[in-house]
């Protein structure tokens, strides 16, 4: 059995203002007018033998969460369980819980594919090729983790050193020298924030590198409250205990330290659209460079990309900038600049 688990959550300041915290970065809509949540729940609906997905999300955003997947009328009928939760606790929390759950309705053996909500893969059939060969290891009791080719020395990813499909060592988060002396070795991959393995092995895992975060996550899932809904079944974690499990990602906790962690190495089109510019190159360019996404109205304006959400956007005369309108703020940003939009960000949050 497959069981595809997404994870939603977190603040996404680089794409401020509109990605925020009641509107965090899965519900950013790409041109094509799909969310990237909804992209994500329909990679994970079309994988083999998937009985239903989980999505694990603060409890916040669950009607926003049905709704987005209530749009795609096209999915076939699968189960939905919501695992929600009262606060962000970060991935190693969210692991868990899923873990157990699928520990406990579908047994050890049971696969989970999990799966971030803020990323976009263009190659389909490639990505799906990839999941496969993910199960098989996975069924053979491997963690397993999905390696992309680094283009730069980005400092925001972890880093897999492998040789074959076996990891030598897992680095989170890397300071530039190492993130750069990891590029030009040619031995690493950026990890792509996707994991696969069955619920006994991600349970044993974490018993012996984060106890406490599990059993704290068992409690809270133990006490939670269930609930039948439009579209599936509503899990609300007990606040209690949940709000006491350590705060760490599962890059951390988890994938670090352990040691049997394998690697898929795979070219899918994968982008995690960290900035604007990220956005941008997934909607194509108009004879003047320039990406549009929404009703804009541009005249000898170059190599731009102009968002809008309710209202025509008008620019005239520009060159390389970022325009971004949303209902309540708008964003003009040099190209150049765009990985400081979070800088923005955090002053807006500063000054209240
Ligand atoms: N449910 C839930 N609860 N989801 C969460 C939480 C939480 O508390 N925190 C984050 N998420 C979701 C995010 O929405 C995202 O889809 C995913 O989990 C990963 O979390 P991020 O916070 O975006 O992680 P990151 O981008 O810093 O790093 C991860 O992804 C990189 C690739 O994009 C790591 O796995 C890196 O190693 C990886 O390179
Ligand atoms: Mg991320």
């Amino acid at each position: 059995k497959i069981i595809p688990a997404i994870m939603s959550g977190g603040a996404g300041a680089r794409l401020w203002p509109v990605s925020r915290e009641t509107h965090p970065k899965p519900f950013i809509r790409l041109a094509d007018g799909k969310s990237l949540l909804q992209h994500a729940f329909l990679r994970a609906a079309a994988l083999p033998d998937v009985v239903e997905v989980l999505t694990i999300t603060n409890r916040g955003l669950f009607f926003k969460t049905e709704d987005e997947y209530r749009e795609l009328l096209d999915i076939p009928r699968l189960g939905c369980t919501y695992l929600l939760e009262p606060l962000g606790r970060d991935t190693a929390a969210a692991t868990a819980i899923v873990s157990l759950h699928v520990q406990q309705v579908y047994g050890d053996d049971a696969i989970i594919t999990l799966f971030p909500a803020d990323h976009m893969i263009r190659d389909l059939e490639a990505f799906r090729a990839a999941a496969v060969k993910a199960i098989a290891l996975a069924d053979a009791g491997r963690l397993v983790t999905f390696g992309i080719a680094p283009q730069y020395p980005e400092t925001g990813y972890g880093y897999i050193e492998a040789d074959g499909e076996d990891v030598i060592r897992f680095v989170e988060k890397p300071d530039l020298a190492r993130a750069k002396e990891y590029v030009a070795s040619g031995h690493f991959y950026w990890n792509s924030g996707m994991f696969c393995f069955s619920a006994g092995t991600m349970t044993k895992l974490m018993e012996e590198h984060c106890p406490d975060i599990l059993e704290q996550s068992r409690k809270s899932l133990l006490a939670a409250r269930q609930s039948q809904v439009a579209s599936g079944t509503r899990v609300d974690l007990d606040e209690e205990n949940f709000s006491q499990v350590p705060k760490k990602s599962i890059d951390y906790a988890v994938l670090e330290k352990a040691a049997n962690v394998a690697v898929v190495g795979c070219d899918i089109g994968w982008s995690d659209i960290g900035s604007w510019n990220a956005l941008a190159d997934l909607t194509g360019p108009d004879d003047h460079g320039n990406r549009i996404n929404g009703d804009t109205v541009l005249y000898e304006a170059e190599n731009c990309y102009v968002q809008s959400s309710d209202r025509l956007v008008g620019a005239v005369g520009v060159k390389d900038l970022i325009i971004v309108d949303s209902a309540d703020a708008v964003l003009v940003a040099h190209k150049d600049q765009a990985q400081n939009v979070k800088r923005l960000f955090s002053q807006l949050k500063d000054t209240g």
